[in-house]
């Protein structure tokens, strides 16, 4: 029985402004993988064509996602930080995905559906084929841990299917190469060439919801400002919107338990304490029983302690775009070696002449 590599891959749309939830749910963790792991963090452009394909500022959108990433502290030397468009093998495998994936599976992406709205008919073919571009992001390099926020599980669940469909299709012509590892799945055992991806999604905040409604997702697409903190949003903004807030009239509980029927109260638990890199149960330690007179004001300052210097740090990036378009090029060079290799052996277990 072997075991695959370990290699961490994430990737991030360049579509609109990074809030807190892009934050916590994925660029926190990213960064703090990086200690113990081989890392890949990929700015998605080619993912961002899917929903609108001309953008005002593309070269923008994805140096201000780069800066993020190096203002949070990823570093760019010990790992690979890139732009997908630069690594064509990405696309390359995402087509033979598209013929390993099944149009059942995709039907069922609940992204999509959301994303794709009423008008299902004007939706483009990309935006259904998403999820096995993602795939393809993901085994290019054979890669085995993938942190994401929970709205992504669902694409990782299919990217395990086409890995899986693949393996098992082609077994008797992977086991020749040596290429495979004996793996086992549930309790099958599987001759396998690609892993099967593990999601990292935990933690205390795989899923923050918007600051107006704690039943909605914080996304980038939400019409109201105040329902999301953006990365570059000052020190003022920050505390206007957590100050504005929606609440519910109770003290905080003292107990996780009494969360429960509180989506407010949760989401703003859940952002103090993966701000703070504490438990849930830790902060209604500290704050249970008090009102959010007295936790909003301590959430703001928090929230300020740990955004403001990343907020600094990207404005001094973004003045000098050379820099950034250099680390792409770097990483982008890095990456397409290892897709490469990847490609090659996959073409050789298709059988495709080289
Ligand atoms: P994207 O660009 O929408 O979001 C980037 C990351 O932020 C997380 N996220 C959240 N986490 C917690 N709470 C929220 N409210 C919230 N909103 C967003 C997302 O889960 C994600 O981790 N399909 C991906 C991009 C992608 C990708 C990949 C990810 C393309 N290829 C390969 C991993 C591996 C997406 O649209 O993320």
């Amino acid at each position: 029985m072997g075991e695959f590599k370990p290699l961490v891959f994430s990737g991030v749309q360049p579509t609109g402004n990074l809030h807190l939830g892009n934050y916590l749910g994925a660029i926190r963790k990213f960064v703090a993988l990086q200690e113990n792991n081989d890392c890949m963090y990929c700015v998605v452009d080619l993912h961002a064509l899917t929903a609108q394909l001309v953008h005002d500022d593309m070269p923008g959108q994805i140096r201000s996602i780069t800066a993020a990433f190096l203002a949070a502290g990823i570093d760019p030397k010990q790992h690979i930080v890139f732009n997908q468009s630069q690594v064509p093998q990405h696309s390359e495998l995402a087509w033979i995905f598209n013929c390993v994936a099944r149009l059942g599976w995709m039907n069922r992406m609940t992204q999509f559906k959301d994303k794709a709205g009423k008008d299902r008919e004007q939706a483009s073919l990309g935006l259904y084929a998403y999820p096995s571009l993602m795939a393809a992001d993901i085994l290019v390099y054979r890669a085995t841990h993938v942190p994401v926020g929970e709205d992504q599980k669902q694409h990782l669940e299919l990217t395990r299917d086409i890995a899986m469909k693949f393996n098992i299709d082609f077994m008797d012509k992977i086991r020749p190469t040596g290429l495979g590892i004996d793996i086992t799945v549930g309790e099958e055992p599987v001759h396998a060439y690609f892993p099967m991806v593990e999601p990292l999604i935990d933690g205390p905040a795989p899923r923050v919801m918007s600051l107006k409604d704690g039943t909605k997702k914080m996304s980038k697409s939400d019409p109201s400002d105040l329902s999301r903190i953006n990365l570059m949003d000052d020190a003022d903004a920050i505390s206007r919107k957590i100050r504005k807030a929606k609440t519910d009239p109770d003290a905080l509980p003292s107990e996780v338990d009494g969360l429960k029927g509180r989506p407010e109260a949760d989401n703003l638990v859940g952002i103090f304490a993966a701000l703070a890199d504490k438990t849930k149960a830790e902060v209604l330690g500290e704050f249970g029983g008090q009102q959010f007179s007295v936790f909003k004001p301590a959430l703001v300052d928090l929230s300020i302690e740990v955004l403001a210097p990343i907020n600094a740090e990207m404005r001094r990036l973004m003045a000098d775009p050379s820099y950034i378009d250099s680390v792409l090029r770097d990483g982008g060079a890095r990456a397409r070696e290892r897709a490469e290799k990847t490609m090659n052996e996959v073409r050789d277990i298709i059988g495709f002449v080289r």
